[in-house]
């Protein structure tokens, strides 16, 4: 019995060494990044996904057809309703991200998706992969980035999370390898830490940011964590004017709360669970996960994402019109300034920001008492549409 589960664990071991290298392999031949100056259109797929994921996408999509509305007469952006990335047709495909779904996303230069819903052992559903780590993983979308700012208390971070390694690199493809033994593995390639390293510390240099942080718990996960950190500090040495320091991930969370020290920190560069977990904790100061935005970029595509689950309560307990899409729309401003319209894209923060931190005229409570999301994006327009913006959005940081 042992031997034979030894055998078994060793080819499934073995054949996911090979996937590894060849991913290894693709990487080096990897091309240039898109240029979004030269397309026309700019394809910008929007997927639903999954319980208030259609509405607030819905929404999403009005905001963003509001700041695009010449670019979409000229024909220089086009938009695309990506049906099938629900949980109902992945668990029937029972796959994470079905065939001509990957097809049609594939289609698009860039997307803003909704939550779609990641099943687990024991749920109704097929425990099929999780469609954001599948769509990471197929699109090679390695930068998972996500800012959070809360300027009032000093707060201005931005997380470079790699999105396709680390523990997700083979999260379903763990092994029991007796009833009693379970496995996962976890991933760390030269290319892959490099890639991630380097934007964060090339998005610091363009920023004036002089200091990057790497997140790591090299003294115990030794080999793929210390590979990404000797990466991290090998990368540090081709920017003499940034500032490299490194923490261990479990005092970096302790850190993240300590008023006095956590304005210190301000690009952080970190293997994908501790950017999972460190970036939640985050967005909680900002406002909970609700209020962040996140971007998935990989060099040929790039995907745009609200960072909170699909609720699917509210939709059976028909409340999804209340739902907050801010968190959504927020991705929206990170999707308008990646593919070439950065002003639109701090407009819209800039508005998101006023209505939800510091004007607060509507409050979004997920239920009646409180504002529909299309009355909050009519807020967000009407915001948008006023003069002085930018004036408003520094007096009320200010205050
Ligand atoms: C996130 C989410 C996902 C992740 C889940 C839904 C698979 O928590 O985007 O942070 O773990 O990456
Ligand atoms: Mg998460």
């Amino acid at each position: 019995m042992a031997t034979e589960a030894i055998e078994r664990a060793k080819q499934h071991f073995a054949d996911l060494i090979e996937r590894q290298l060849s991913r290894v392999e693709e990487m080096k031949q990897q091309q240039d990044w898109t240029d979004y100056g030269k397309l026309k259109p700019i394809i910008i797929g929007i997927i639903g996904g999954d319980g208030i994921g259609p509405y607030i996408a819905e929404e999403a999509r009005r905001i963003l057809e509001f700041l695009l509305n010449d670019e979409l007469k000229s024909g220089k952006v086009e938009f695309r309703t990506i049906e099938g990335l629900t949980i109902e047709n992945r668990a029937k495909h029972n796959k994470a991200i079905p065939d001509d779904v990957l097809a049609e996303i594939k289609k698009c230069h860039v997307t803003l998706k909704g939550p779609t819903t990641t099943p687990r052992k024991g749920d109704p559903w097929p425990n099929v992969e999780s469609a954001n780590v599948a769509m990471r993983k197929e699109l090679d979308l390695f930068a998972n980035v996500r800012p959070v700012r809360v300027p009032s208390q000093g707060i201005d971070w931005v997380f470079f999370r790699e999105n396709t390694e680390g523990a997700y690199a083979l999260g379903s493809d763990g092994l029991d390898v007796t009833p009693d033994l379970a496995m996962d593995f976890t991933v760390a390639t030269s290319q892959g830490a490099e890639r991630i390293i380097r934007v964060a510390f090339e998005h610091a240099k363009k920023n004036g940011i002089n200091k990057v942080t790497l997140v790591t718990k090299a003294n115990v996960v030794k080999t793929t964590d210390g590979k990404f950190l000797k990466i991290g500090q090998d990368i540090a040495k081709e920017y003499p004017g940034i500032e490299c320091d490194d923490w261990y991930i479990d005092i970096m969370t302790a850190k993240l709360v300590d008023e006095k020290r956590r304005t210190q920190f301000k690009v952080m560069a970190l293997p994908n669970l501790y950017g999972d977990i460190l970036t939640d904790e985050a967005a909680e100061f900002q406002g909970g996960v609700g209020t962040a935005g996140s971007a998935n970029i990989g060099k040929q595509y790039a995907m745009f994402e609200a960072i909170h689950g699909s609720a699917p309560r509210m939709v059976t307990e028909n409340r999804a019109q209340y739902a907050d899409p801010s968190s959504l729309i927020r991705a929206g401003a990170f999707l308008l300034s990646h593919i070439g319209f950065p002003e639109k894209g701090k407009a819209l923060e800039m508005a998101l920001d006023i209505c939800g931190q510091y004007e607060k005229r509507l409050v979004m409570t997920g239920r009646s008492n409180g504002a529909t999301s299309k009355e909050f994006g009519d807020y967000l327009m009407e915001k948008l549409e006023a003069p002085e913006l930018e004036k408003k959005w520094k007096a009320f940081q200010k205050a």
